[in-house]
C-alpha cells in the first residue's frame, strides 16, 4: 500500500462551476431515441404492409378474373341450353306435323292442295321461315314459304338425306346456300345478306360480302299405315339478322342488366367467323352484324374445334368472352355461340377492392405508427425523466428521485438510478462530514503550531541562559562534587530541551530552501558517514544501491535532515538490529529522482500509516520522541516540489520513497 499525502489539496466545495453536459441534439445531426424507434418501425410496417396490399390485391384480382370466368363459361352453358331448346321447338314442331293424320292422309290420298293451306298456317303460326314437304324421293313438292315459285329440283340436302336412311327425325343446325336460300324465298336471300366488315384482329379475308346462311333446321319423315316413308317434311328459322335466340340468352342469363348504359352481358351466333345474329353493339348502337371474331379465337374454335374462354376485344370494348363451336349433323363445324361479359363492371370491382386494400393498409400503417410513437414514448418519457434527474444531480441535487412505475427493465433502470442517487447522496453527507472534521483538525493543528512556534519562540532565550550557565557551572564544578551528576542532568535536559524548541521553530518556519545544484547519491553518503557512527547502527547492515543520477537543485542541509529523519527513524523502529537499503533510481518519464529507504523493521499498522506525517504523532515513549521529524520533513519535501510517501507491512518492514524533480540543469549534468 502505497500512501501519499498532500496537505495542500483542499477538498473542492460545492461552489466550483460543473459544466453542464453537451446536448446531443443541439447540431442537428442526432435524431431522438423515439424518432430512431419509429424509423426501425417504418420499415418493418411498409413491407408487411406493401407485401400484404401486393399479395392480397393479386389474390383478390385473380379471384375476381376467376370468378368472372367461372360465370362467363357457366352462362354460355345457359346460353347453350336456350339454343338447344330452340332447335328443339322446330324438331317438335316438324316432327308433329309430320305426324299429324291429316297431312299423312292427304299424301297418301295424293291431296296436295289441302296439305298446302295446313302448312302455311303451321308455318305461320309457328313463326318458322320454311317448312317444305318432299316426296319418299326427297324431291321437294311444295314450300309454304314460296308457295307460289315453280317447283326447283330438288338439290342434295342432308337433312332430307338423313331422314330417308336413318328413317327417323333429325334436327342440327346447317349452313344454306343463297341458291337453296332463294328456293324457299327470296326475303331469306335478303336476310341472310351481311356485309363483311373489316374488323382489327380478325383473320384476312378476301370476301366482302356473305350471302349463304345460317339455319336451325329439323326434318321428319311422313309415314303411311303401313309406316312407309311417303314423303318428308323440313322446316326452320334463318338465324341471319335474327335476334330472338340471342335477345333472349341477353333476357335469360344477364337479366338485361345494364353498366354505365351499356349491356353487360351480350351474345352473338357467328357463321363462320362473321357475327350473323348479336346483340353487341357499334359505337352508334347498331348491331355490330357483319364483324368478325378475332383470329385467335377462331383458330381456336372453328380450326381447332375448342372453347375459349378469356379477355377479349369485342367490337369496341373488352369482355370476358366464352366461344363455343356450332356443328352440323355432320359434327362440322359450321359457326360460333358467343356470350361476354363487359370487363369494365369487374375491373371497376377490382378497382374499388384494391382502394379498399390500399385504404386498409395505409389505415393499418398508420395505425401501426401511432401505436409504435406511444411504445416509444413508453421509452423515452421515463429517459428524459432519467436524463432530467441526471442533469439535477450534476447541479447538486443529489435527492431527483424519478418516480416511474414499470415492471420491465426501464423499471430496473429507474430503481438502480434512484438506488445509486440515494448512495452518491450519503456519500456527499459523509465526505462532508469528513472534510469539516479534516477542516476543523487542520484549523486546531495549525493553532497548535502557532501556539507551539510562538512558545518555543519565547522559551528560546531563556533556555539559552539555561544551557550557557548550566555549562558553566558544569565547567566549573569539580569533578568530585556530588551535585556534577545534577549539573551533568541539567545540561542534558536543557540541550534537549533546545532540541525540541529548534524542532518546533523548523516546524513553523515559512523561509525559502537556500538551493545549489547536488547529487542526492552523495548527499546520501554524507548523511550515511555521519549516522553509522553512531551506536544504533553498530548491528544495522546497510547496503547502498545508488544509480547514476543526473544533478538536482536542492537545499542540502534540508535535504540532508530528511534522509537523516528517515534513516533515524528506521534504526530506531528495528531497536538497532536489522537491514537498511538505500536505493536511488532516475523515473526519465516523470523527471524524478527517488530515493527509496528500506527497513526491516516491525512496519506500521494501518491506522497509524495515516497519521505518521501529521506533526506530534509518536509512538515513542515520552522524552524521546516529539513526533515532528516525518511532519517537518515531508514540509521539506514539498517545498522542493517533490513528494514523499509510505508503505508498510506489519513484520516486514517499511519503505519509504522520496522523489525530488529533476532540474533542467541536473537533467544535463549527470555525475
Ligand atoms: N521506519 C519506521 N518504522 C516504523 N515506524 C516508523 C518508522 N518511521 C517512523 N515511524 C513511526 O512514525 C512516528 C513518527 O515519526 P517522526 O519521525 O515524525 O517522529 P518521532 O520519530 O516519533 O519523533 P522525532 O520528532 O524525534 O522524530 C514514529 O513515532 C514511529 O512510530
Ligand atoms: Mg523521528
Amino acid at each position: 500500500m502505497l500512501k501519499q499525502k498532500n496537505r495542500s489539496n483542499q477538498v473542492q466545495q460545492g461552489n466550483e462551476k460543473v459544466t453542464p453536459p453537451r446536448n446531443p441534439f443541439q447540431n442537428g445531426y442526432h435524431l431522438p431515441i423515439a424518432t430512431k424507434l419509429i424509423l426501425s418501425y417504418l420499415p418493418i410496417i411498409i413491407i408487411t404492409s406493401g407485401v400484404f396490399t401486393i399479395v392480397g390485391i393479386q389474390l383478390i384480382s385473380n379471384r375476381i378474373l376467376t370468378e368472372a370466368q367461372e360465370k362467363v363459361r357457366h352462362d354460355l352453358n345457359s346460353a347453350q341450353e336456350i339454343y338447344q331448346s330452340n332447335l328443339l321447338r322446330i324438331h317438335d314442331i316438324v316432327r308433329l306435323t309430320s305426324d299429324h293424320f291429316f297431312l299423312t292422309g292427304a299424301m297418301v290420298a295424293g291431296d296436295i292442295e289441302s296439305v298446302e293451306k295446313e302448312l302455311i298456317r303451321v308455318k305461320n303460326d309457328e313463326n318458322l321461315d320454311f317448312l317444305s314437304l318432299t316426296d319418299a324421293n326427297g324431291v321437294v313438292i311444295f314450300r309454304a314459304s314460296n308457295p307460289d315459285a315453280p317447283i326447283n329440283p330438288k338439290t342434295y340436302d342432308e337433312l332430307v338425306a338423313a331422314v330417308l336412311s336413318q328413317k327417323t327425325n333429325v334436327v342440327a343446325t346447317a349452313e344454306i346456300s343463297r341458291e337453296e336460300l332463294a328456293k324457299e324465298s327470296p326475303l331469306l336471300v335478303e336476310q341472310a345478306f351481311i356485309k363483311v366488315i373489316d374488323t382489327p384482329k380478325a383473320r384476312t379475308i378476301t370476301e366482302k360480302e356473305q350471302t349463304s346462311g345460317l339455319i336451325l333446321k329439323s326434318a321428319a319423315p311422313i309415314r303411311d299405315r303401313q309406316n312407309n316413308i311417303i314423303g318428308v317434311l323440313y322446316g326452320g328459322v334463318l338465324l341471319n339478322k335474327n335476334y330472338k335466340i340471342v335477345d333472349e340468352i341477353k333476357q335469360t342469363v344477364f337479366e338485361g342488366e345494364r353498366y354505365l348504359g351499356k349491356d353487360i352481358g351480350t351474345a352473338t351466333i357467328f357463321q363462320n367467323d362473321v357475327r350473323i345474329s348479336t346483340n353487341v353493339t357499334n359505337n352508334d348502337g347498331s348491331r355490330a352484324i357483319g364483324t368478325r371474331v378475332s383470329e385467335e379465337v377462331y383458330n381456336k374454335v372453328v380450326l381447332e374445334g375448342e372453347p375459349w374462354v378469356g379477355r377479349a376485344y369485342v367490337v369496341n370494348d373488352w369482355y370476358i368472352t366464352a366461344y363455343e363451336p356450332i356443328r352440323n349433323i355432320h359434327y362440322k363445324i359450321v359457326g360460333i355461340l358467343y356470350v361476354g361479359l363487359l370487363e369494365q363492371k369487374y375491373l371497376d370491382i377490382k378497382r374499388q377492392t384494391i382502394l379498399a386494400f390500399l385504404s386498409i393498409a395505409v389505415t393499418g400503417a398508420l395505425i401501426a405508427a401511432i401505436i409504435s410513437y406511444y411504445i416509444s414514448r413508453r421509452i423515452t418519457v421515463p429517459l428524459k425523466k432519467l436524463i432530467s434527474a441526471s442533469r439535477e444531480i450534476a447541479q447538486g441535487n443529489l435527492d431527483p428521485n424519478v418516480n416511474i412505475k414499470s415492471d420491465d427493465e426501464l423499471g430496473e433502470l429507474v430503481s438502480a438510478f434512484n438506488t445509486m442517487a440515494a448512495t452518491v447522496n450519503e456519500r456527499e453527507e459523509r465526505l462532508k462530514e469528513f472534510t469539516k472534521n479534516k477542516i476543523m483538525e487542520s484549523e486546531r493543528l495549525a493553532i497548535i503550531g502557532q501556539l507551539a512556534a510562538n512558545v518555543a519562540h519565547e522559551l528560546n532565550n531563556p533556555l539559552v541562559g539555561i544551557i550557557t550557565y548550566s555549562q558553566l557551572l558544569l565547567e566549573e564544578t569539580p569533578k568530585e562534587d556530588e551535585s556534577i551528576e545534577f549539573l551533568n542532568k541539567i545540561v542534558i535536559q536543557a540541550n534537549r530541551c533546545k532540541d525540541i524548541v529548534r524542532g518546533l521553530l523548523d516546524f513553523s518556519r515559512q523561509r525559502q530552501p537556500d538551493t545549489t545544484l547536488v547529487n542526492i547519491n552523495n548527499v546520501l553518503k554524507q548523511v550515511l558517514s555521519l549516522l553509522e557512527n553512531q551506536a544504533i547502527f553498530h548491528n544495522i547492515k546497510i547496503i547502498q544501491n545508488l544509480s547514476e543520477l543526473p544533478m538536482v537543485i536542492i537545499d542540502q542541509s534540508q535535504i540532508e535532515r530528511v534522509f537523516m529523519n528517515i534513516i533515524l527513524n528506521a534504526a530506531e523502529a528495528m531497536d538497532g538490529h536489522g537491514q537498511l537499503a538505500i536505493e536511488t533510481s532516475l523515473n526519465g518519464n516523470e523527471g524524478f529522482v527517488e530515493i527509496q529507504i528500506i527497513d526491516s523493521g516491525p512496519g506500521i499498522t494501518e491506522e497509524n500509516l495515516e497519521k505518521i506525517f501529521d506533526p506530534f504523532f509518536t509512538t515513542k515513549e515520552a522524552g524521546h520522541g516529539v513526533g515532528l521529524g516525518l511532519a517537518i520533513s515531508y514540509g521539506i519535501v514539498r517545498e522542493h516540489k517533490g513528494n514523499i510517501s509510505v508503505k508498510s507491512k506489519v513484520g516486514e518492514g517499511t519503505t519509504f520513497l522520496i522523489r525530488l524533480p529533476v532540474s533542467i540543469h541536473g537533467s544535463m549534468r549527470f555525475q
